[in-house]
């Protein structure tokens, strides 16, 4: 026993991929064999967290960006599209792992003035996004090893792993202790 944690097949090797890929402007993340009708729910994608990871770094007081149809709990409160998370409150320990594209800064910000939580987005460590609601504020970093294979509002596990790395953005010193201690395969970097 190392510590590690072993998610199985969670994380995929990108060798062998068939992968997703970004498409049009709003960079949402598409499987290009994928049918029309599984990928947009509502006008948004609907990659879901696999279970284990929400599991292991929960329990979280909300999810402000949920399915309206979701497999499993992320949070005690869950916010949807019908909500709009954005225009809630937000109270205690949040997890977030926002929608796509140009909408990830805006839930990022507010993400950064809430600091109390964990996020998962794409470690694109260079973006706007990355240097005014990461870099200034977060308390603590894992930079998840191999790329994450999402899941679909069934529950069911994408086919193919995500078309960029993911790290998972810690808000507030005791969430930075979480993600340095979780076991999740990756690089803690505290901030
Ligand atoms: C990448 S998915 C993540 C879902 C979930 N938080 C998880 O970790 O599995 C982003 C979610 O945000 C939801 N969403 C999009 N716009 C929203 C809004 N304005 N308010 C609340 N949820 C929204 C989508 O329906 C989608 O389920």
């Amino acid at each position: 026993m190392d510590g590690t944690l072993n998610l199985g097949p969670i994380f995929q090797p990108r060798s062998g991929d068939s992968p997703l890929v970004e498409v049009g402007s709003s960079a949402v993340l598409e499987r290009r064999s994928m049918a029309s009708h599984e990928r947009v729910l509502s006008g948004k994608e609907e990659w879901l967290t696999p279970k284990e990871i929400t599991d292991v770094l929960g329990p979280f007081d909300l999810d402000p960006c949920s399915p309206i149809v979701r497999p499993w709990s992320t949070a005690k409160t869950h916010y949807t599209i019908k909500d709009d998370g954005l225009k809630q409150l937000w109270h205690g320990r949040v997890w977030l792992n926002p929608p796509y594209g140009n909408e990830t800064e805006k839930w990022m910000a507010r993400m950064a003035q809430h600091n109390d939580g964990i996020s998962l987005i794409f470690a694109r460590t260079e973006t706007a996004t990355w240097f005014d609601s990461v870099w200034p504020v977060a308390a603590g970093l894992l930079f998840i090893k191999g790329r994450i294979a999402f899941c679909h509002v069934d529950g069911r596990r994408a086919g193919t792993s995500a078309g960029a790395p993911s790290c998972l953005i810690a808000y507030g010193q005791s969430n930075a202790e979480r993600l340095k201690t979780c076991g999740i395969p990756g690089r803690f970097v505290a901030l």
